[in-house]
C-alpha cells in the first residue's frame, strides 16, 4: 500500500465499518484502516483474495463460450461422421488440458499476475514477454472479447424476434454485443468481488446448461419421442462411423474448431499473484476444470447426435438451438438460444476480469502509460473517502459484496476501460474472419513458445521451486502439436500469417522506446516504471 494511501487511512480511520459482522475480509489482516479504493494507488497483488472457486469459475466461464452451442458443424462436417466428430472432440480436449498442464507448472513456480507475459520473460528474456503482451493488449484479448460479445448479441436478438427472422439489422447485434462490454466493463470496475462473484453464477448455469443438453437429448433417445411427442427415431439409423474421412488435412481443420471451443484454459494463469495458495490451487484448478469441460462437451455433442439427424448437425452454426426446437419446439429454441447468450456474457466477464489485470500488469511494468498500472479512482484528495463511506447505497453495496480491506472500486479501473474501448472498437469494426485467423496462428505461436518454456526451464533452471511438476511430455505433446497445427496454417494462410508476423515485429521499435528508455532513465538515477516516455528523450 504506498504512502499517499496509508496517509489517508490515517486521516480517516473507517473503525465503525472494519471489522463488523461479515465485513472484514476472511483471512486478511483485520487491524488497522480499510485502504479505500477510491483513493488510488495501491497494489492488486498485495490483497490476495481469489479461492479455488473463483479461479474455477474463470477459466470454466471463459472456456465454456458460444463453441460447444454453435460450431459442432465445423467438426463433424469435416470429418465426416458422428464417431470421429466425438473423437476430435475428446483429443481436442485433451490436447489443451496438456498446455493448461503446463501452465500449471509455470504459474506455481513463478506465481506472478500476467500470465504468459512474466514466463515468456522469465525464459526468453523481457522483450519476449513484451511482444506478448504488446500482442494481447491489443488484439489477442480485446479481439476474442468481440467475437464473444457479437455471438452474445446474435443469439440474444434470435430470441426475443425469434429464430426464423430471415434478416436483422447486425447493427442491432452489435448493440446488444456493445451493451454487453459495456456492463461486465462496468461491473469488474465496481469490485472485484462484484466480478468474480458474476463469474461463479455464470458458471453454473453453463453447466446447467450443458447438463440440460445431455439429459434431455438422453431421454430422447431412450423413449424415442422427443418433448413434442413427435416420434424420433434418427438416432437408431444412424452408424457412428459410417463415412469418417481418411484425409487427414480435414481432420487438422476439424481440430482447429475443436481448439476455439476449448480456448481460454490460460485464464486463471492471469491472475495467479492473486491467488490465497497459487501452488496448491492453480493445479487443481486446472486438474477439476479440465476433465469437467472435456465430459461435458461430449455429453453435449452425444446429445446433439442423438436427436438430430448426422446433416443438421453438419450443415448448422446454431446446433444448439436447432437442438431446442426440435425437441420442444419454438419455446425451446428460445430458451436455448437465451442459455447461449447468458453462456457468452459469462466468457465475456471472465475475459475481461484477467485482461483487466493484464493491461494493469503491463502499465505497472512501464510498457504502456503508468495510469493503466493504477488501482481505483485515482482521486488523491482524501476527503473522496469520507464521502464515499457517508454514502448510504455505496456503503450497502460495498457489505453486500464483502471486498473486505480493499473496498469498492479497489479494481484495475483504467485498465479495464482501456480493455473495454479497444473491444468495443473490434466489435464495431467486425472484421471477423481475419480476426479468428489472427488469433489463432498469433495465439498458437505464443502458447507453443510459452509452453516451450517449460522444456527449457527445466534444462535451465533445475533448482528452480516446482510446486506442481507435470510430466515432461505433457509440454512435448503439447509443442509438437501445435507446431504442427502452426506449420499448416502458414500453408494454408501465408498473407495472414506474414500479418501476424509484421504485428509481432513492430512491437519491438515499441519495446526500446518503452522499456530501453525506461531502464536507461533507471540507470542515470531518475523516474521509475510510470516516468512518461517523453522525459527520456529530452536528456
Ligand atoms: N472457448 C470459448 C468459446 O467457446 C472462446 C474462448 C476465446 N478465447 C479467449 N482467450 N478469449 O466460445
Amino acid at each position: 500500500v504506498s504512502s499517499t494511501f496509508d496517509f489517508a487511512a490515517n486521516l480517516f480511520p473507517l473503525s465503525s465499518t472494519t471489522g463488523a459482522g461479515g465485513y472484514a475480509p476472511i483471512g486478511a489482516p483485520t487491524s488497522g484502516a480499510r485502504p479505500r479504493g477510491v483513493l488510488g494507488g495501491g497494489s492488486l497483488e498485495k490483497h490476495k483474495t481469489l479461492t479455488y472457486l473463483n479461479g474455477l469459475s474463470l477459466i470454466i466461464g471463459l472456456i465454456i463460450g458460444s463453441g460447444v452451442f454453435s460450431s459442432p458443424s465445423q467438426i463433424s462436417s469435416k470429418v465426416g461422421s458422428p464417431g470421429a466428430a466425438i473423437v476430435v472432440w475428446i483429443v481436442a480436449g485433451i490436447l489443451a488440458w496438456t498446455g493448461a498442464a503446463s501452465y500449471a507448472e509455470l504459474g506455481g513456480a513463478i506465481p506472478l499476475n500476467g500470465g504468459a507475459q512474466v514466463y515468456l520473460a522469465k525464459t526468453f528474456g523481457e522483450l519476449a514477454g513484451f511482444l506478448f503482451t504488446w500482442t494481447a493488449v491489443l488484439v489477442l484479448k480485446p479481439g476474442s472479447a468481440a467475437i464473444i460479445a457479437i455471438i452474445m448479441g446474435e443469439y440474444f436478438v434470435r430470441a426475443v424476434i425469434g429464430a426464423e427472422a430471415e434478416y436483422v439489422n447486425p447493427w442491432i447485434n452489435k448493440s446488444v454485443a456493445l451493451a454487453g462490454i459495456f456492463s461486465v466493463t462496468l461491473f469488474n470496475c465496481v469490485s472485484t468481488r462484484m466480478g468474480t462473484r458474476i463469474n461463479d453464477m455464470l458458471m453454473f448455469l453453463k453447466f446447467v446448461a450443458l447438463l440440460f443438453v445431455a439429459v434431455v437429448g438422453i431421454v430422447v433417445a431412450v423413449t424415442g419421442y422427443t418433448f413434442k411427442g413427435e416420434k424420433d427415431v434418427a438416432w437408431k439409423a444412424k452408424d457412428w462411423f459410417n463415412d469418417t474421412s481418411t484425409d487427414l488435412s480435414n481432420w487438422a481443420v476439424a481440430l482447429y474448431g475443436g481448439l476455439w471451443a476449448y480456448d481460454g484454459w490460460d485464464n486463471t494463469n492471469y491472475v495467479v499473484g492473486e491467488f490465497r495458495n497459487p501452488s496448491r490451487d492453480l493445479p487443481r484448478v486446472i486438474h477439476s476444470a479440465m476433465p469437467l469441460v472435456i465430459v461435458s462437451y461430449v455429453l453435449a455433442n452425444v446429445a446433439y447426435f442423438l436427436v438430430l439427424p448426422v446433416e443438421d448437425v453438419n450443415s448448422s452454426n446454431t446446433v444448439a438451438v436447432m437442438f431446442g426446437s426440435k425437441v420442444f419446439g419454438p419455446v425451446g429454441s428460445i430458451i436455448l438460444a437465451l442459455m447461449v447468450s447468458a453462456s457468452c456474457l459469462g466468457a465475456l466477464t471472465s475475459s475481461t476480469f484477467t485482461a483487466g489485470r493484464l493491461v494493469y500488469v503491463a502499465g505497472k511494468e512501464g510498457y504502456i502509460p503508468g495510469l493503466f498500472g493504477k488501482i481505483g479512482i485515482n482521486n488523491q484528495d482524501p476527503s473522496m473517502s469520507t464521502q464515499r463511506t457517508r454514502n448510504w447505497a455505496f456503503r450497502k453495496l460495498d457489505q453486500l459484496l464483502g471486498d473486505g480491506e480493499m473496498g469498492l472500486f479497489f479494481t484495475p479501473i483504467y485498465a479495464l476501460v482501456l480493455n473495454g474501448v479497444i473491444t468495443a472498437g473490434y466489435c464495431i469494426v467486425g472484421e471477423f474472419p481475419t480476426l479468428v485467423t489472427f488469433y489463432g496462428v498469433a495465439g498458437y505461436t505464443f502458447y507453443f513458445c510459452t509452453v516451450l518454456g517449460v522444456i527449457i526451464l527445466r534444462v535451465k533452471e533445475p533448482q528452480l521451486e516446482r510446486p506442481y511438476q507435470t510430466w515432461i511430455t505433457t509440454p512435448i505433446i503439447f509443442c509438437c502439436v501445435s507446431l504442427f497445427l502452426l506449420s499448416r496454417a502458414v500453408f494454408a494462410r501465408p498473407i495472414q500469417t506474414l500479418a501476424v508476423v509484421a504485428f509481432v515485429i513492430a512491437g519491438i521499435p515499441v519495446y526500446f522506446w518503452r522499456v530501453h528508455g525506461r531502464d536507461k532513465l533507471r540507470k542515470a538515477g531518475g523516474g521509475d516504471a510510470h516516468t512518461p516516455w517523453w522525459r527520456f528523450w529530452k536528456k
